[in-house]
C-alpha cells in the first residue's frame, strides 16, 4: 500500500464540463487552505495554450463564488501545466511523463467520459507512469455489470484496489456522511431499525431543471445510470448496512458491499421511466428518444433485517423542487386507542433525513392539543445540522483524501459489480419512457406502482416549509 501524499495531479479532461463546475473550484479551496502545493498537469485535446487554460480556471473560481483570495489564486494558476494531445496517441503520455518531472507519486484524475477510462489507463501503463501512482474515476464506473468488470479487470491489472479512488462526491456530502454517524452513534435506533418497525423507506432525489447542455451525456446513461445506481443505491446502503465488525472503513466498505448483494434484482415492472416533454427538443437528443430522465422504482433488500420493507426511490429532472430527501415511514401503534390515531395526512410516525438543498434530521411523533378531549398531532422534532462557515465541497474532500491515500469515502470494486448486478435486468428489458410535464412530480405511473402495494409518496417538506422549521428550532435555543 502506498502511503505518501501524491506529489502532482495529473488532470484529464482539464478543459471538460466537471473541471471547471466542480474541480477547479475545488482547487481554489485546497490551495487557500494550503493543502495544494504539488504541480497540476491539465491534460486534453483542445489546442490551448497555458494563458487560456489559466483563464478558464479563474472564471471558474469567478463564477463559482468569487475570488476572495488574489495570492491564493496566483499560486493555484502558477502551478498549472498544459498537455495537449489525444488519448490514443502515446506521444501524449510522453509528454506527461516529461511535465511530471521529478514528481515520483502522481495521482491521476480522470474527468472523462467513460468511454475514455479503458484507452488512459491503458496509455499510462504503456508510458511506465502507473508506478506508485494513484488513478481517481469519476462515475459512472462503467454501464452495465459487463463494462463494469472489464472496467475494473483493467484498472486493477495496472493499479492495486487501495490506489484506485471511485468517485461518488454524494460520499463527500455532510448530510450522507451523517446518516452513517446518526444510525451508528446512538443507541436509540437499533431497537426500531428492522422490518419489525419499519414500514417503507423512501428516497427522492428530484431536481427542478432540465439535462441542460449535458443533453448528449444523457442519452447514453438515463437517469438510472446517472444517480440511481450510484447516487441513491449509495444512500439506500448507509441505512440499510449492518453495524461494522470494527472501527475502520474497510469494515464499512464490506458491510456496503453485503447490502449491494442482498438487493433483488429489478425486474421491469418494479421501474417506471419517465421522460420530461420538451427532453427530446434539447441540443444532442435524439428526436426519438426514449431514454429516461425521470425513474420510480421498488427496490427489496432480502436480508434477516429488511425482508418485506419496500424502499421507494425517485429522482429526476424537471420535477417540482430541488430536493433530496429520505423518509422511514414507521409502522402504526398495533392499536387504535384514540379517534385521531390515524393521522389526517395520512403520513404515521416517521424520521426524515433532510440531505439538501439544507441538511436536518427530524423525527415526527405525534403529540396531545391541551384540553379533556385526546386528540393531537404529528409534529417534528428537529435536529438542525447548520453548515459551518468555509466546510469542504465533496470535491474538494474527496480530492484531498484521494491525494493523502484515504479511501474511506470512495466505491470499492465489489460494491460497484453488486450495484449493476441490480439494474442489469432493467437495462436490457424495460417499459418505454412516460412523458410528465415539467413541473409536475414525474408521470402518473409513478404513483400506481406505489399506490398497489398500498402506500403513496409522501411529498418532500417545501424549501419554504423546512425554513420555517429551521427558524423555530433556532428560535428555542
Ligand atoms: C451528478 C449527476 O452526478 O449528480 C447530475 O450527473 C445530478 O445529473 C447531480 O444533477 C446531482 O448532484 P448534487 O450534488 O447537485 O445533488
Amino acid at each position: 500500500m502506498i502511503t505518501h501524499r501524491s506529489d502532482a495531479l495529473v488532470l484529464f479532461g482539464v478543459t471538460g464540463d466537471l473541471a471547471h463546475k466542480k474541480i477547479f473550484p475545488a482547487l481554489y479551496a485546497m490551495t487557500k487552505r494550503g493543502l495544494l502545493k504539488v504541480p497540476v498537469i491539465g491534460v486534453a485535446f483542445p489546442k490551448w495554450s497555458l494563458a487560456q487554460l489559466r483563464k478558464s480556471v479563474t472564471d471558474s473560481i469567478k463564477q463559482s463564488g468569487g475570488i476572495d483570495n488574489q495570492r491564493a489564486l496566483q499560486h493555484l494558476l502558477s502551478m498549472f501545466k498544459y498537455v495537449s494531445g489525444d488519448y490514443n496517441d502515446p506521444g501524449t503520455f510522453t509528454k506527461i511523463k516529461e511535465a511530471l518531472g521529478n514528481a515520483r507519486y502522481p495521482a491521476h484524475y480522470l474527468a472523462i467520459p467513460p468511454s475514455l477510462f479503458e484507452t488512459v489507463i491503458k496509455g499510462l501503463g504503456a508510458a511506465d507512469l502507473t508506478d506508485h501512482a494513484r488513478v481517481i474515476v469519476e462515475k459512472p464506473f462503467g454501464r452495465d455489470l459487463a463494462s463494469a468488470r472489464e472496467l475494473n479487470h483493467v484498472a486493477r491489472s495496472m493499479f492495486p484496489e487501495d490506489s484506485i479512488f471511485r468517485i461518488d462526491h454524494y460520499l463527500g456530502k455532510e448530510a450522507i456522511m451523517n446518516i452513517l454517524y446518526f444510525r451508528f452513534a446512538n443507541s436509540f435506533l437499533e431497537p426500531i431499525w428492522n422490518r419489525n418497525y419499519v414500514a417503507s423507506i423512501q428516497i427522492t432525489l428530484s431536481e427542478k431543471f432540465g439535462v441542460e447542455n449535458r443533453g448528449a451525456f444523457y442519452e447514453t446513461a438515463g437517469c438510472l445510470r446517472d444517480v440511481i445506481q450510484n447516487h441513491l443505491f449509495q444512500v439506500v446502503a448507509l441505512l440499510a448496512m449492518e453495524p461494522p465488525a470494527y472501527r475502520g472503513f474497510g469494515a464499512v466498505h464490506s458491510e456496503k458491499a453485503k447490502v449491494f448483494q442482498a438487493m433483488r434484482p429489478l425486474k421491469p415492472d418494479d421501474l417506471v421511466r419517465g421522460q420530461y416533454a420538451g427532453y427530446r427538443k434539447e441540443s444532442n437528443v435524439a428526436k426519438n428518444s426514449d431514454v429516461e430522465t425521470f425513474c420510480a422504482l421498488r427496490l427489496f433488500i432480502d436480508s434477516w433485517r429488511w425482508e418485506g420493507v419496500p424502499w421507494y426511490l425517485r429522482a429526476g429532472k424537471c420535477l417540482a423542487e430541488t430536493v433530496n430527501e429520505v423518509l422511514v415511514e414507521l409502522k402504526p401503534p398495533p392499536q387504535r386507542l384514540f379517534g385521531d390515531s390515524a393521522s389526517a395526512t395520512g403520513r404515521a410516525n416517521y424520521l426524515r433525513f433532510r440531505l439538501s438543498p439544507s441538511s436536518a434530521i427530524a423525527l415526527a411523533a405525534r403529540v396531545k392539543h391541551a384540553g379533556k378531549e385526546f386528540v393531537g398531532d404529528q409534529r417534528e422534532l428537529y435536529l438542525v445540522e447548520g453548515q459551518q462557515p468555509g466546510e469542504q465541497t465533496p470535491y474538494e474532500r474527496l480530492l484531498g483524501d484521494a491525494m493523502a491515500g484515504d479511501g474511506a469515502l470512495f466505491t470499492r470494486e465489489d460494491s460497484v459489480e453488486a450495484a449493476w448486478a441490480v439494474v442489469e435486468p432493467v437495462i436490457k428489458t424495460h417499459h418505454s419512457a412516460h412523458l410528465y410535464k415539467p413541473g409536475s412530480w414525474g408521470p402518473k405511473a409513478a404513483d400506481l406502482l406505489i399506490s398497489r402495494d398500498g402506500h403513496r409518496w409522501l411529498q418532500p417538506v417545501t424549501k419554504l416549509e423546512e425554513e420555517g422549521r429551521k427558524l423555530y428550532d433556532q428560535s428555542l435555543r
